[in-house]
């Protein structure tokens, strides 16, 4: 008998990698998305949102989620996007693209978002589903550490929370110490980390050994692969121009490890966050020498390896299934 699909929320700052894995949830069958929520980072939030209601066109989920908006800007330091990465529209240029008859492929979504209160969505949807809910994170740590100012106690009873961010044994990628996600907001990933959450990190350590190449892209079949071939080329671009090899599958292996833990090992470890370093702002630092570990003073699991292949098959096997 199939099992009941888990209910999930995901926050997140589409972002190309974000709308690959909002794409990768909606068309996981043993996952339930019951609310997206949108944060800045890579984009200003308007647009995360927008980009966010442009895939909820395009997919159109039923149950459709609650989409609600959340911070403009980070708690304490003024927003620094990553459009060079993920284009001015956070999807690769791809609503630039219009269809034979001269309309808009991906036209400015209709509507706007149900609600401007993410933190106090997230705090609802973990009164709602208490343990049986995973809170993915793929953005910036802002709404989720707003969340928890006011009501940690709701939050500290959701099942697990999957976060994509930090860097512990390999160089960051927007600074040579951080991940982009907590140097946006280090001050918000500290206190996520410091809330005895149940929470796993899906960092670089693992997300960079899973990546799409060009050839990996089906051929254009429905909508969903169409998209996916749409926003693709220019993040490919400048991941195979910045660091060689494919783009990295960051936030589909977040989503990937929340519906499927063992394709990461975890290790139990006490993470914390510089945020006053000049020059490692935003790093994640963990005690690793020997014997550290452990759950004495351990703040989350972090994943420190991964089935790279199996994950990367699990993720694109879905999303092109999606086309089938
Ligand atoms: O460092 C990678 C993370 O930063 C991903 O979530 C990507 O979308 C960007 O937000
Ligand atoms: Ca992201």
């Amino acid at each position: 008998m199939a099992t009941a699909a888990r209910p999930v929320v995901i926050d997140t700052d589409p972002g190309v990698d974000d709308a690959l894995a909002l794409c990768l949830a909606l068309c996981s069958p043993d996952l339930c998305v019951e609310a997206i929520t949108t944060v800045a980072g890579n984009v200003p939030v308007e647009t995360a949102t927008r980009n966010a209601l442009r895939i909820l066109d395009l997919l159109r989920p039923a149950p459709r989620p609650v989409l609600a908006q959340g911070a403009s800007e980070p708690l304490k330091r003024p927003l620094q996007t990553a459009c060079e990465v993920h284009g001015e529209d956070g999807l690769g240029g791809a609503t630039a693209l219009l269809t034979p008859d001269g309309r808009p492929r991906y036209p400015d979504p209709p509507i706007g978002p149900d609600r401007t209160d993410a933190p106090e969505v997230l705090a609802e949807m973990a009164e709602r589903f208490a343990a049986r809910l995973t809170i993915i994170t793929l953005g910036p740590l802002t709404n989720l550490a707003l969340a928890l100012r006011g009501h940690a106690p709701l939050l500290r009873k959701v099942g697990q929370v999957v976060a994509m961010g930090g860097a512990l044994r390999v160089p960051g990628n927007v600074t040579p110490a951080a991940e982009f996600n907590i140097w946006v907001d280090p001050e918000a990933a500290a206190e996520v980390l410091q809330a005895g959450l149940p929470l796993r990190l899906v960092g670089l350590d693992v997300t960079h050994q899973v990546r799409l190449a060009a050839r990996d892209l089906p051929p254009p079949g429905d909508l969903v692969t169409r998209f996916i071939r749409d926003i693709t080329p220019q993040t490919l671009a400048w991941s195979e121009a910045a660091e060689g090899g494919g783009m990295p599958l960051h936030d589909p292996l977040a989503v990937a490890a929340a519906a499927d833990p063992t394709l990461c090992a975890w290790e139990e470890l006490a993470v914390r966050v510089e945020t006053r370093g000049e020059f490692t702002t935003g790093m994640t630092v963990a005690d690793l020498r020997p014997g550290r570990g452990g759950r004495s003073g351990a703040t989350c699991e972090v994943a420190m390896a991964v089935e790279a292949e199996r994950a990367r098959r699990f993720i694109l096997e879905r999303l092109w299934r999606s086309s089938s």
